[in-house]
């Protein structure tokens, strides 16, 4: 068990739909004693409703900016490990504010991996389309320049969720 620490900075998970950033973060928070928010839940929460029901009466413009409202409330935390929805890197502003106290790690897949993971579910509404894999690989490739801004890379394919975890937490020792 690690030792609490109030002034430890952020972990904030960024990455594409499907790179484990909610199944990878609660896992670190109880590892090392740190709390767990989610962007997306802020959103819901605070605006009581699902972010599907937003996205299709509101639209996507929208939802980014409830997205940046919730990145400047995540971003007040401390010693919390911070997961993000999958565009949040869109916005140069919102990387700033998860950087000024959070040290950014991008969670990555294959295209054909990220699919996998995700084929069965159904609350996401970028990925409700006729051909996923496809749209996958489109918007992975609009995204590239956006989610290399992170500080650390970490690739998941292939990777144990403990693999996974003992990177990021030996890169975030040493920080
Ligand atoms: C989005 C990713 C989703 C959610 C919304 C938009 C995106 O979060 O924020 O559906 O633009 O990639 P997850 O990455 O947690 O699925």
């Amino acid at each position: 068990m690690e030792k609490q620490d109030k002034n430890r900075p952020n972990i904030v998970l960024v990455g594409f739909m499907g790179t484990g950033k909610t199944s990878i973060g609660r896992r670190l928070a109880t590892q090392l004693r740190m709390r767990y928010v989610d962007t997306d839940d802020i959103i819901e929460r605070d605006s009581g409703r699902r972010i599907s029901d937003i996205f299709s009466v509101d639209g996507e413009e929208t939802f980014r900016e409830l997205e940046s409202e919730a990145v400047r409330k995540a971003s007040k935390l401390c010693n919390y490990v911070i997961s993000t929805g999958g565009g949040v890197v869109l916005r140069e502003t919102n990387m700033a504010e998860l950087r000024r106290n959070g040290i950014i790690f991008c969670l990555t897949a294959t295209p054909e991996e990220i699919y996998r993971r995700v084929r069965h579910q159904s609350h996401r509404p970028l990925l409700q389309t006729p051909d996923p894999l496809t749209k996958i690989r489109l918007m992975l490739e609009d995204r590239h320049p956006y989610y290399v801004k992170a500080d650390y890379m970490v690739e998941t394919t292939g990777r144990s969720f403990g693999e996974v975890m003992a990177y990021i937490k030996r890169v975030f020792k040493k920080c």
